[in-house]
């Protein structure tokens, strides 16, 4: 659920209720509000840092409670390290840092004096952190039953919890102007992210469908596939994955004409969206298996993406493309063994019906081509277990058929923190995939199972068309902690693609 609190901008006037939160870098030096309070309070505040041995170092921090002299609840002093080496990524784990540190028992407004010790704070620096901020205060909390008052009536929020965070800053319009474009950021991860959480019951192929419908609202144009539109198309690799569900088959293709009729050639975007992955007739163990409402990801981060875009109105071309199906176990499911012929007419032997996910996108990939003339195909999925072998969760797996648009991806992983590492595709790996009695076979083996999954999803990508895959099973659910991430569901992706359509394809 998105993050109730508003965050807004002010200039850098002392804050006199609520929680204040002033930075000190290391020394430590304190900024000039962290001094002016030190003066107001008759050196409350240098004392406690002293006693406590603080040294501005990034995130430790100086807190007091009820501080004698001051009109606070509570005032932070927060360590920053030296804000001068800060790259964009820095300020948003700052901002993240100091969410993290808001309980909401102190009062319905907190304050932050973002004022470097050493250096001035750009409005760029202060979108980045209040981003940081609205991330870090994401929670999936639907779920969790209200407390009730005595007649049974759910309490209303108290007053104490957090409703308004105050950063006061050098220049507090540019930051208000900037910030509206983070807030399109925060508000397309917080979609992700709550696709991700979302049960598996309550969020199946045409419930997910009809959340990406919403887009309209923002001026997207959304078509939704049905079985009937999708036999006739022949996507036949897709509806094979969910014809072992009750729950029919969707796929949504979502346009964003951003820069217009002129704009040219579209960026597409191509999500997995397997709502639930049992695995199948060649069924997954029970361990673990309540994740798998998380195969969803990549449709999810296309969707947070186009929304993102749209929001912003940003000047590109773009069009999301997802596939949702459920892989579930049935008399009506497919089985090992079967041969189907995907849309691009490649026959596929389903040895494996757990390898879903590259014969839903077989089919989207091929659509993708087929319909629009991408600039650049560039798929997110769940895609294998395997990834996680490789790299653990701290990069996803990028693969790419142009070094040109692999180098773009990894910039922006580096810029947003939504980190890649390449891993390699060629016709050895190809051959893996070979079937003796149809064109491909849908697993490769149990060597590579992330390069061969690969290579079976660009046989489905013609020759010339500048693709990437970005196998996000690692960093997009189950996610470890961060700064400014605490959901099962990260969103992965979302700040990633729109840093790369930042510096390559949008206007400016
Ligand atoms: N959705 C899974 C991959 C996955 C595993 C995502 C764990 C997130 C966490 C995918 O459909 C799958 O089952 N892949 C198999 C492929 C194998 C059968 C060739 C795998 O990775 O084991
Ligand atoms: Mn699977
Ligand atoms: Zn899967």
């Amino acid at each position: 659920m998105s993050d109730e609190t508003t965050i807004s901008f002010a200039n850098l006037s002392l804050p006199q209720e609520g929680v204040a939160v002033v930075l000190a870098e290391e020394g430590p030096k304190l900024s000039s509000a962290a001094k002016d309070l030190d003066k107001e309070s008759k050196g409350l505040l240098s004392r406690a840092a002293n006693i406590s041995g603080f040294k501005g170092k990034k995130e430790s921090t100086v807190d007091l409670l009820v501080p004698a002299g001051l009109k606070f609840s509570r005032l932070v002093l927060m360590g920053a390290g030296k804000t001068a080496d800060y790259s964009a990524e820095d300020w948003l784990n700052l901002g993240g840092t100091v969410r993290g540190l808001l309980t909401g028992k102190e009062g319905p407004t907190a304050h932050i004096v973002l004022d470097g010790a050493s250096k001035g704070v750009t409005p760029e620096h202060a979108a980045n952190f209040a981003l940081g901020l609205a991330l870090r205060g994401y929670k999936f909390g639907k779920y969790k039953s209200k407390p009730k008052k005595k007649d049974g009536a759910a309490a209303e929020s108290n007053d104490k919890t957090l409703k308004k965070i105050v950063i006061h800053t050098a220049d507090p319009r540019a930051a208000t102007k900037l910030y509206a474009s983070s807030r399109a950021i925060a508000d397309g991860v917080t979609l992700a992210r709550d696709l991700v959480n979302e049960p598996a019951n309550v969020l199946g192929p045409a419930e997910f469908a009809a959340r990406a419908k919403e887009l309209t609202k923002l001026g997207v144009g959304v078509n939704v596939f049905t079985p009937k539109t999708l036999e006739r198309l022949g996507m036949n690799a897709l509806l094979a994955v969910g014809q072992g569900s009750a729950r029919p088959s969707h796929v949504v293709v979502m346009q964003w004409k951003g820069a217009g009729a002129k704009g040219g050639d579209p960026v597409v975007f191509v999500g997995k969206g397997v709502t639930f992955d049992t695995g199948g007739i060649s069924i997954k163990p029970a361990a673990g298996m309540e994740d798998m409402k998380g195969d969803m990801a990549g449709a999810a981060s296309v969707v947070g993406l186009m929304h993102e875009l749209a929001q912003r109105k940003a000047k590109v071309n773009a069009v999301g493309i997802i596939g949702l199906v459920e892989n579930m176990p049935s008399g009506s499911a497919q089985r090992p063994g079967d041969i189907v012929a995907a849309m691009s007419g490649t026959t596929i032997e389903v040895l494996n019906t757990d390898a879903e996910g590259r014969m839903v996108l077989a089919d989207c990939l091929w659509y993708a081509q087929d319909r629009f003339k991408p600039r650049a195909l560039i798929n997110l999925a769940t895609l294998t277990g395997a990834v996680m072998v490789a790299l653990g969760k701290e990069h996803a797996g990028l693969f790419s058929n142009n070094n040109e648009l692999a180098g773009w991806l990894i910039d922006a992983g580096n810029t947003t923190g939504e980190k890649l590492w390449r891993l390699p595709l060629g016709p050895k790996y190809d051959k893996m995939i070979d079937s003796k009695v149809a064109d491909i076979k849908n697993t490769g083996g149990r060597w590579g199972g992330s390069i061969s999954a690969a290579q079976f999803l660009q046989r489905f990508v013609k020759e010339g068309t500048p693709w990437a895959h970005l196998d996000i099973a690692g960093t997009a659910m189950s996610s470890v902690d961060s700064e400014i991430n605490r959901s099962w569901g990260s969103g992965f992706g979302v700040r990633l693609l729109d840093q790369l359509i930042r510096d390559h394809y949008e206007k400016h």
